[in-house]
């Protein structure tokens, strides 16, 4: 199976020069690899440089978060548009630590809804923060998603993959079960054909959260997903060549 391995540099490493020398050995440990596709989506100022001097064709770059209007007086921010001029083919969009700092769902839709607009492939982040045995976790990803995909037609389905990171497996010391996320797909995929009809199907998932070079191949194999979206172990070179040999043969 062909993986698709996000690396969420998130606001690391701290110079451009070390960013660049993970880069290469990012690009070093995927050459030996035939299997697996990497999107790296570093610190948005770092793109235009890392994407100009790569002359390859395996790595892609994905902006962390983008605002949705389209240029104007916000100080700060910066634009889909941006993004792709920068170099990015995706976006990823509605991240936990994005939503801590007081994004809505209904942001998160604008930004999926801008990002496609702009042919940026959005990488949608969903996650609860708790569960309570009562399953009240699956109406809070239901809310996230039918709110997230408000207003997007059935042609650009598949153009959006979900990145399903529960909130309290990020940053941590333990992922989520494989058996657990297999459930979670199931639900995901069903919440998408609810909306959409059988198109919903073949909608691409993710899974986020404490991945690393010991659990990242059974939950490629168990958890019925495409991909993995990975924090902090992408930031360790030796760690993450290791995880890319490990998912080489799921
Ligand atoms: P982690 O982060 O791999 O460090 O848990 C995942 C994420 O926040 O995307």
């Amino acid at each position: 199976m062909k993986s698709l391995i996000i690396a969420n540099w998130k606001m690391n490493p701290v110079t451009f020069k070390e960013a660049k020398k993970l880069f290469e050995e990012t690009k070093k440990a995927l050459d030996k690899t035939k299997q697996v596709s990497v999107v790296i989506a570093p610190p948005a100022i770092f793109i235009r440089e890392l994407k100009t001097s790569y002359k390859g064709k395996r790595i892609q770059f994905a902006v962390q978060n983008a605002y949705f209007e389209a240029k104007g007086s916000h100080t700060g921010e910066i634009s889909f548009g941006q993004s792709v001029d920068a170099g990015a083919t995706y976006a990823i969009i509605g991240h936990a630590e994005r939503r801590a700092m007081g994004e809505t769902n209904e942001d998160v839709n604008k930004k999926v809804v801008a990002s496609l607009t702009l042919k940026l492939l959005p990488i949608l982040c969903i996650g609860e923060h708790t569960r309570d045995g009562n399953g009240g976790h699956y109406d809070f990803i239901r809310e996230q998603l039918q709110i997230a995909f408000r207003e997007v037609p059935t042609s650009k389905l598949s153009k959006i993959i979900i990145a399903y990171e529960p909130v309290w497996a990020i940053g941590g010391t333990t992922a989520m079960n494989p058996r657990d996320m297999h459930e979670m797909a199931i639900f995901i995929r069903k919440t998408i054909v609810d909306l959409y009809g059988q198109s919903g199907m073949s909608i691409k998932i993710l899974y986020g959260g404490s991945v690393d070079e010991t659990n990242a191949p059974e939950m490629l194999r168990e958890g019925d997903v495409d991909g993995l979206l990975v924090g902090r172990v992408s930031t360790d070179a030796v760690q993450f060549a290791q995880l890319i040999s490990s998912v080489e043969t799921v």
